[in-house]
């Protein structure tokens, strides 16, 4: 039987990419099913480019909607393909759109569904995600977890235990196979950077769309920024936001387009400071040993505050935390359980192994 993967949105790119390795070196029979959800260049193309991922086998091409209408054409775009390709298994990842969709239609269609970062919670259902994370997992024969809190949450939601893998996270999977190609002086010169710099990414709908959270986060942002010049690579959403709201005039912040995968990782690596509301982000700052401040009043990856370099920050408090975080020592951390480079293949001896039982 084969393996399909459903990826849409640039998280799923970075996590899809060691697991489809980890299954090709395996021999498994697999394909790449791309929903365009994520359509840009710098969206999209270049984490394949980058990262080795195989060319989607197809691109659906359901782009850009509100919720309702994006998982409309998702559902019937993935509906059409799933049925024809009828996989052993349908992979999905992180807690996109394109995630939720997939998990359903593989569900109505009586195909098996694999979540890979099953378990996190934000216990905020005002989240995007926090809704697609739930109800996929609620869907998913096998069940992924990057943390032994996610393992927890499944057993609380009376998801079957045995469905349930701890792996650790391939995303860092991802961060370890490319590191040696992370060069900070480098991604530093060409934007034009001091020695000194931040990196902020923002794009959570909390923080963006709304004027006055926008507003709040950019006059957050200006105070940070006369501390430590911050380079900004903006996602597409709220662009127009933070800038109407003044982010782009500011002195000692940089607006930059969305940077692939490597410069990104660069910048990042450089960095004395990352302010975010990324998921990943706070996970790949962990790593690095890069203090993070999250702007966000909770967060699904506490294992990133517990065993990393994360803190939640309001927007009042983020200047305070960042000089904070500029005088201390570098903090020191262990990092999270099994972020070891080592997830992908775990989640590919599972599969083949539940392949053979299955199938
Ligand atoms: C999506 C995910 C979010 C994830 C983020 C990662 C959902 C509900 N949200 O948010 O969890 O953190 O991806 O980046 O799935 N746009 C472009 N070019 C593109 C893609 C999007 O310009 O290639 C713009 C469009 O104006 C679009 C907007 O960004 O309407 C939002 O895109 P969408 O995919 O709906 O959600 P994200 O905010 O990207
Ligand atoms: N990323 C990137 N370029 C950027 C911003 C992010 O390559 O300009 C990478 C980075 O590895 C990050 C991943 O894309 O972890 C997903 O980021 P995003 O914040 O879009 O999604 P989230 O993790 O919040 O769902």
């Amino acid at each position: 039987g084969s393996v399909v993967h459903v990826v849409g949105a640039r998280p799923n790119f970075v996590k899809a990419a060691p697991v489809v390795a980890a299954l090709r070196a395996a021999g498994q029979p697999q394909s790449v099913v791309h929903t365009g959800q994520h359509y840009d260049e710098r969206m999209s193309h270049v984490f394949f480019r980058e990262l080795g991922l195989p060319e989607p086998d197809v691109d659906l091409g359901v782009g850009s909607g509100s919720h309702a209408r994006q998982t409309a054409a998702l559902l019937t775009a993935l509906e059409d393909e799933l049925s024809a390709r009828a996989p052993a298994l349908v992979t999905v990842y992180g807690d996109v759109n394109s995630t939720l969709a997939a998990a359903l239609v593989a569900a109505k269609l009586g195909l098996p569904v694999a979540h890979v970062e099953a378990g996190l919670r934000s216990f905020d259902m005002t989240m995007p995600e926090e809704v697609n994370r739930r109800l996929t997992d609620q869907l998913s024969d096998l069940l992924f977890a990057t943390s032994p809190e996610a393992v927890g949450h499944l057993a609380d939601e009376g998801v079957d235990t045995a469905r349930v893998h701890f792996v650790g996270n391939p995303m860092i999977d991802t961060l370890l196979a490319h590191l040696p190609r992370f060069d900070p002086e480098a991604a530093r010169t060409a934007h034009g950077l001091p020695g000194r710099y931040g990196v902020v990414t923002l794009h959570r709908p909390a923080n963006v769309d709304d004027p006055a959270a926008a507003a709040a986060a950019v006059a957050a942002l200006r105070e940070a920024a006369r501390h430590l010049e911050l380079a900004v690579p903006l996602h597409p959403r709220g662009r127009a936001a933070l800038e109407a709201a003044g982010l782009g005039d500011a002195p000692g912040i940089r607006i930059l387009e969305p940077l692939g995968y490597l410069e990104f990782m660069g910048l990042l690596r450089g960095a004395a400071a990352v302010v975010t509301d990324s998921g990943g982000v706070q996970e790949e700052t962990t790593v690095l040993g890069v203090p993070c401040l999250t702007l966000r009043p909770n967060t699904e990856r506490p294992v990133t505050v517990t065993h990393g370099t994360n803190r939640l920050v309001t927007p009042d408090g983020l200047a305070p935390a960042l000089r904070k975080a500029l005088d201390g020592d570098a903090p020191a951390c262990e990092g999270p359980p099994l972020w070891d480079g080592r997830s992908g293949p775990r989640i590919a001896r599972v599969i083949t192994e539940w392949l053979d039982h299955h199938v």
